[in-house]
């Protein structure tokens, strides 16, 4: 929600840009932080989300390790005063150079996604004289009923271990003196609403550690990934329901007490943080159709290309909704999918007006392009 002021503000910056409220991210992290602490759990920030300094200064602040998918993102974040000892590195296709310097900075852990790059890590620690703490991602096979394309725990999906390839896993930790193994790690999807589906996540996390210690292993470890959703709808009302997520564990997980629980979550802490502040630049009415040309487009935002994603937008020079009007919601991209939303019903707007596209602080700066040789979008903070 805007103030009069932070309008009057907004006009006098060139559009677009993102605005970060941080005292809401503030609000939203001593949230997860209060009920996370309550069932002793452990967050690990998913990076990916949202990488820009400010947003990790707070989370690292927090205590909050982190979950990174690049050797750019372990490094940002080692960089920015995450121990290391709280960084986990994920991912289907870590480079041999990235495993390296990772090894070099002594990470917590690699979350391993298939039986070669166990082998793989383990050449390459042997070869720096070092032991790699790895935990095994596997692909439970648990429906996340959200969109296809963020869907990352099905048999069909890239990601993880599955389940018939676990004993040449477990052969190869067995045969690998250069690998610690420290549990198992799943992520089923992203932008989850039905908090049922953690249910049934649960009860395949029991299983799989119950398979894994009657092989042998300690799974000290068990990390559950992240994929809270957020209300796209309402970004007014904005903190997640982080008890109820956390009170889902705490009842169906079997934790021993040698066990810890970790989580990895990116959207539920930043989503509604920010919202990407642009101009319209024309009006087109036709006799169909009326566009509104945003000096936006997904280059800045490319959720809505990608996913169809629902944002809200908000026309915050028409406050006092004289007439409505219904608007395609365009970008500049020479594409016929930039467009941030179709036949919505908005104040009648006209060239010059401000518009605040909201729930955009995670998976928006952080995707940005540079197609059509576009210049970055800044990031503006409250004065
Ligand atoms: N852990 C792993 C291994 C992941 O792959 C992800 C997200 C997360 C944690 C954090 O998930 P979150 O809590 O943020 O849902 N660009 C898409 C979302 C892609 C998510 C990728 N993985 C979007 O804009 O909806």
């Amino acid at each position: 929600m805007f103030t009069g002021k932070d309008i009057a503000r907004f006009a006098n910056i060139e559009t677009p840009f993102y605005y970060y409220d941080l005292e809401l991210l503030q609000q939203t992290l001593n949230a997860c932080a209060r009920a996370a602490d309550t069932y002793n759990f452990h967050v690990h920030y998913a990076l990916k989300a949202n990488f820009n300094p400010a947003v990790l200064n707070a989370v690292r602040n927090k205590g909050f390790g982190a979950d990174c998918v690049s050797i750019g993102e372990v490094l940002r974040a080692i960089e920015l005063g995450f121990d290391a000892g709280k960084v986990v590195f994920a991912g289907v296709g870590k480079s041999d150079r990235e495993i390296n310097q990772a090894l070099d900075a002594d990470i917590f852990c690699f979350n391993v996604e298939s039986v070669q790059e166990l082998e793989v890590i383990n050449e390459l620690a042997a070869a720096k004289g070092k032991r790699a703490r790895v935990a095994i991602r596997i692909n439970p096979n648990v429906d996340a009923h959200t969109h296809h394309n963020i869907t990352t725990g099905l048999d069909e999906n890239k990601f993880g271990v599955n389940s018939w390839d676990l004993p040449a896993c477990v052969q190869t930790l067995k045969n690998a003196p250069n690998l610690e193994f420290v549990g198992i790690h799943f992520h089923i999807g992203s932008q989850i609403m039905n908090l049922d589906v953690y249910k049934n996540l649960c009860v395949r996390v029991n299983e799989f550690a119950g398979w894994f210690e009657d092989k042998g292993f300690i799974v000290k470890v068990l990390n559950v990934g992240g994929g809270l959703g957020i209300d796209y709808h309402n970004p007014n009302a904005q903190i997640p329901d982080f008890e109820s997520y956390f009170r889902i564990f705490s009842e169906f997980l079997e934790v021993k007490p040698y066990q810890e629980v970790h989580f990895e979550l990116g959207r539920a802490l930043v989503g509604q943080c920010a919202s990407l502040i642009s101009r319209a630049l024309y009006v087109k009415n036709g006799k169909k159709k009326n566009f509104v040309v945003l000096d936006a487009g997904m280059t800045e935002l490319m959720r809505p290309a990608l996913y169809q994603a629902y944002h809200q937008i908000e026309n915050l020079s028409k406050t006092d909704a004289a007439t409505a009007l219904r608007y395609d919601i365009v970008g500049p991209i020479c594409e016929s999918t930039d467009c941030f939303a179709k036949e919505v019903e908005l104040p009648e707007t006209h060239r010059g007006d401000l518009f605040a596209i909201r729930s955009a602080g995670a998976y928006g700066e952080v995707m940005a392009s540079g197609y059509n040789l576009r210049e970055r979008a800044p990031s503006v903070f409250p004065e």
